[in-house]
C-alpha cells in the first residue's frame, strides 16, 4: 500500500492508473477506522481496480465549539488496518496541503442542509461538500463510497454531484454496528464506560419504532415513547429525534414509501447520530 500526502504526487499517480485504464474506487474518511469504514473498502473493491481511501480531519467541518481538537487520530493504527483490508493508496494530506490559503470559495448545498444535523451544526455541511469537491477534484475517482451512517450527508454529496454534474458515481454501503447494535463511530471511544453502555439506547429506539411502524402503530405515538426513553436514559441529552422523506428529508407525519428515521444524542460532550431507513412499511 502507498501512502501519499502531497497532491500533485497524487494527481500523478491517478494520472498512471488512468492511463493503464485502470477504474479508481475512493473512500474518504476522517480517519480512525474502524469496521464501517472498512466495509466501505470492501464495497469499493468490488467494483474498481484500485481503491483509494483519504484520511483527512477537515477542520471546515468541524464549529467553533465542536470536537476538531479532540477527534480521535492515530495514523499507523489506520495504515496497518487500510492495507490489511486492501487499500491500494492512502491520501493523508495535511491542512496546509489541503488549505494552503483562506478559502473564499465553498460549495453548497441548499435546503436539505437546513434540517437535522444540518440546523444543529452550522456550516458543517458546507466543510463537508467543500472537503469533498476537492477531494473529488484531487483523486478523480470513478466511484465513491459513503456510509447510510451519515443518511443526511450521503442524500448531500448525492446532490450535490447531480446539480454540479461531478463526473463520479455515488455509491450508499450499509451501516455496521457493534454487538449490542451502537453503530460504529470514531466518536465511540470518547465515550466513558456507563455512556457506552447506555449508548445503545439510539438503536434501540430506532429499531422499537421500525417495528411499531410494521406493526401498524401510529409514528407520532411512536417517536414520543422513544423520546421519553431517552429522557430517562443517565447522561442522555436528546438534540434531536425526528422522521423525514428520503432523499429529500422532508417532514412527514406517517411513514410512507421510503422514510428515515434519523437520531443525535449527546452523552457528555459526545454527540451520536444514528438512523434507520424504512422502506414500504407494511
Ligand atoms: P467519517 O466520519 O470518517 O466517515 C467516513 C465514511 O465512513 C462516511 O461515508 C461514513 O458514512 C462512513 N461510516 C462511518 N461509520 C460507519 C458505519 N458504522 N457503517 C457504515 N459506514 C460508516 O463522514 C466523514 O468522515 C466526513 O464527513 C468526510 C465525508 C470524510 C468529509 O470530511
Amino acid at each position: 500500500m502507498e501512502k501519499i500526502s502531497n497532491i500533485s504526487l497524487i494527481r500523478e499517480r491517478v494520472k498512471d492508473l488512468k492511463r493503464d485504464g485502470k477504474t479508481i474506487g475512493f473512500v474518504p474518511t476522517m480517519g480512525y477506522l474502524h469496521e464501517g469504514h472498512l466495509s466501505l473498502v470492501d464495497e469499493a473493491k468490488k467494483s474498481c481496480d484500485v481503491v483509494i481511501m483519504s484520511i483527512f480531519v477537515n477542520p471546515t467541518q468541524f464549529g467553533p465549539n465542536e470536537d476538531y481538537d479532540s477527534y480521535p487520530r492515530d495514523i499507523e493504527r489506520d495504515e496497518a488496518l487500510a492495507k490489511s483490508r486492501g487499500t491500494d493508496i492512502v491520501f493523508y494530506p495535511d491542512v496546509k496541503e489541503m488549505y494552503p490559503s483562506e478559502t473564499l470559495t465553498w460549495v453548497e448545498v441548499e435546503k436539505i442542509t437546513g434540517v437535522l444535523c444540518g440546523a444543529k451544526r452550522e456550516g458543517h455541511f458546507r466543510g463537508v461538500t467543500t472537503v469533498v469537491t476537492k477531494l473529488f477534484n484531487i483523486v478523480q475517482p470513478d466511484i465513491a463510497i459513503f456510509g447510510q451512517k451519515d443518511a443526511q450527508q450521503a442524500a448531500v454529496i448525492h446532490k450535490m454531484v447531480e446539480d454540479l454534474n461531478m463526473n463520479v458515481r455515488i455509491k450508499l454501503a450499509p451501516i455496521v454496528r457493534e454487538a449490542d447494535g451502537l453503530a460504529m463511530s470514531s466518536r465511540n471511544v470518547r465515550l466513558s464506560t456507563a455512556d457506552r453502555k447506555n449508548a445503545v439506547i439510539l438503536s434501540q429506539s430506532l429499531f422499537a419504532i421500525k417495528e411499531g411502524i410494521n406493526e401498524g402503530k401510529e409514528l407520532s405515538k411512536l417517536m414520543e415513547k422513544a423520546k421519553q426513553v431517552i429522557l430517562g436514559t443517565p447522561g442522555a441529552r436528546l438534540d434531536y429525534l425526528e422522521a423525514r422523506s428520503y432523499p429529500d428529508l422532508e417532514t412527514v407525519h406517517a411513514c410512507k414509501d421510503r422514510c428515515l428515521i434519523a437520531i443525535a444524542v449527546y452523552f457528555g460532550n459526545v454527540r451520536l447520530i444514528d438512523n434507520i431507513l424504512i422502506e414500504n412499511p407494511s
